[in-house]
Formats: C-alpha cells, sequence, structure tokens
C-alpha cells in the first residue's frame, strides 16, 4: 500500500489521534529522516514514541510542514493579485483575492491572469452547461461561474473532481487541506454563486461514461484541467469531447510542458486537434508562468476521433 494512500485512508477513516509517524513522513516528503525528527522533537511536535518511532498527530501536520519548509528554505508562493481584482467589490472578487491568500492556491490553482481570460472568455461565448474536470479548492470554478453570472446567464458550472485531501507534495501542493469539497463549497458561497455550481466528487471516468446520469443537455464548454498523465488527459478528452456540442468549445490547461512539467494536454493537441480539420485551435500563453492553454473549438463531429473514442477501453 503506497504512503499516499495509506495516509489517505487514515484521514478519512476518522484515525485522529495518531498520524504519521516519521518513518512515513520521510517516504511523502523525500526529507532525510533525521531532519524531520529533528524538527519533531525541537518544536515539540511528537506525540508519542511506540517501539523507537516518533509519530506525530494530524493537528500538529501543518504546524510541522511549516516549520520543515522554513528549515529546507522552501517558501509558499503566492499569486501577485492585480489591482483591479483587489478593488473589484463583487463578492466573486472579494473570494478570489482571500483563496489567492492560501498556502495551498499557488502554482496548482490557475493565476489571476488566467482566471480573468477565462471568466472574459465564458462572457463572450455564453456557454450553458460548462463542465469542469479538475475542480481542486475552487478557484477555476469561481472564475467560470463569475463570467455566467456577469452576463446574467442561467448557466451552470459542472465541476468534477476526486476532492482528496491536499498533502503538501513538492514541487506542487505546498499546503495542507482537508476536506478540498467543503473548502470549495464554503468560497462558492462567499462568492455568492452557489446557484450556479454544482459540484461532483467523482473521478472523472465515472461521470463521462456515464454522463447522462449528471447532465441532460450537451456540454458547451469543457474545461479540461484534471489528471494530468498523459492516459488520463487523453480519456478525458475522448470521454467528454462526444458530448461537447458542434460549435461548442474545449480549454485545456498546461500545454506547456517545458513550464509546466505536465506532457499531456501537448499530446492530445499534436497528435489530434492540430490534424483534424474539425476543430479551431488557439494556443495562448499565460501569466505569470507560460504553463498556457489551448482555446479549440468543435467545428464538426470528428467521424474517425468519435469511433475511437467509442472503443471500450480508449487507449493510447
Ligand atoms: C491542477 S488541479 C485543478 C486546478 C483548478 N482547475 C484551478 O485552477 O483552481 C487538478 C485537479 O484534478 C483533480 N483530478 C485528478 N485526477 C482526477 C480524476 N480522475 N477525476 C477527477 N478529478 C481529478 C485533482 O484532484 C486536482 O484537484
Amino acid at each position: 500500500m503506497s504512503i499516499i494512500t495509506k495516509i489517505l485512508i487514515m484521514i478519512f477513516s476518522q484515525q485522529k489521534e495518531v498520524l504519521f509517524s516519521s518513518k512515513d513522513l520521510y517516504q511523502l516528503l523525500k526529507v532525510e529522516q533525521e531532519d524531520i525528527i529533528k524538527i519533531l522533537t525541537e518544536k515539540e511536535l511528537e506525540q508519542q514514541s511506540i517501539n523507537g518511532e516518533v509519530y506525530i498527530k494530524k493537528d500538529d501536520f501543518e504546524n510541522f510542514i511549516n516549520e520543515l519548509w522554513l528549515s529546507l528554505g522552501i517558501s509558499y508562493q503566492y499569486y501577485e493579485i492585480p489591482e483591479h481584482l483587489k478593488n473589484c467589490t463583487s463578492p466573486w472578487a472579494v473570494t478570489l483575492v482571500k483563496m489567492y491568500q492560501d498556502k495551498f492556491t499557488c502554482p496548482d490553482s490557475i493565476s489571476p491572469e488566467q482566471g480573468d481570460f477565462l471568466r472574459a472568455l465564458v462572457c463572450n461565448v455564453a456557454p450553458k452547461n460548462i463542465l469542469e474536470i479538475g475542480c481542486f479548492t475552487g478557484v477555476s470554478t469561481i472564475w467560470l461561474a463569475a463570467g455566467l453570472k456577469q452576463i446574467g446567464s442561467q448557466g451552470t458550472v459542472h465541476s468534477v473532481d476526486l476532492f482528496n485531501d491536499i498533502i503538501p507534495l513538492l514541487p506542487h501542493h505546498r499546503g495542507y487541506l482537508t476536506n478540498p469539497l467543503e473548502y470549495a463549497q464554503k468560497s462558492v458561497d462567499a462568492a455568492q454563486l452557489s446557484h450556479q455550481v454544482k459540484f461532483y466528487k467523482k473521478n472523472s471516468k465515472e461521470v463521462g461514461e456515464k454522463i447522462h446520469e449528471f447532465l441532460s443537455e450537451p456540454i458547451d464548454f469543457l474545461f479540461i484541467d484534471g489528471d494530468h498523465t498523459v492516459e488520463g488527459c487523453f480519456n478525458d478528452f475522448m470521454l467528454f469531447y462526444p458530448h461537447v456540442s458542434v460549435g461548442g468549445y474545449i480549454v485545456l490547461h498546461d500545454i506547456n510542458p517545458k513550464y509546466c512539467g505536465w506532457d499531456d494536454p501537448r499530446y492530445i493537441i499534436d497528435k489530434f486537434i492540430k490534424k483534424s480539420p474539425h476543430f479551431d485551435l488557439l494556443e495562448i500563453r499565460t501569466n505569470p508562468v507560460n504553463y498556457g492553454m489551448a482555446v479549440i473549438r468543435k467545428l464538426a463531429e470528428d467521424r474517425t476521433l468519435l469511433l475511437r473514442s467509442q472503443l471500450t477501453n480508449v487507449g493510447i
């Protein structure tokens, strides 16, 4: 059993008392065990010693991570908030500014510049049904829903995520958050957008395979920012693309492997989108880091692709 699985089981099974042993932390964080023990003992965070092994309570985990990052010279990253967002008094903007101050937001959530772009895109193409794969803590969800609100649309953002607890794992996850679904729901409520957002704590594969159980109308705007393995992203594209209406949009996040470290959306763009006459493609650079986004318009059904997506166990 992997350490992450073990941790998730511990969290979900409410084993709140003892959470990590220093050995678990070593495996999870890939930091020398003696550095871990030093922090646990020096900061008086260790709770129990069983058979010579030091354990730490779940409640102390965040303190421990703060101390560990400090000792390793690793700092939390935050996106710079543009003045216009800071000065905007709409509840969604106020909520986003607050979310951008949380430790786990950067770099996993989209930046304010990318969010602004998504919101403006929604305002212009006016989709009714938006489907988002990869909500994380709800930053992109709020940007998308803010676009709907701005144009007075009754549309909905359907946001799918596994909503697993966020555990600090470098290089991406720095902060720690249990129950991201609750956090996302509270944020959407604070943003006064609850009527435009529906969350699904599901694997995107399950939603894609039984889409009619979840959506009664076609998707007009699909935002893919979920499983970033080549296979995961490819499967998401193949499962959901047939349900995007002709004329609808598909936005892929993280299209520049050089900057984001993921190969998946690039694979889809180069292997399928660019080769098909049935898509319009616009690749845009993004700030503050050029992870990049692709805006794809579905011009017609691509029968070859459709056939492929209908095969069971879509493989690469
Ligand atoms: C980069 S984060 C999304 C960030 C978010 N779009 C934002 O900008 O605020 C990727 C998310 O995809 C989710 N994810 C990964 N694989 C998934 C799957 N198979 N089904 C559903 N969600 C998945 C992860 O749980 C994670 O929250």
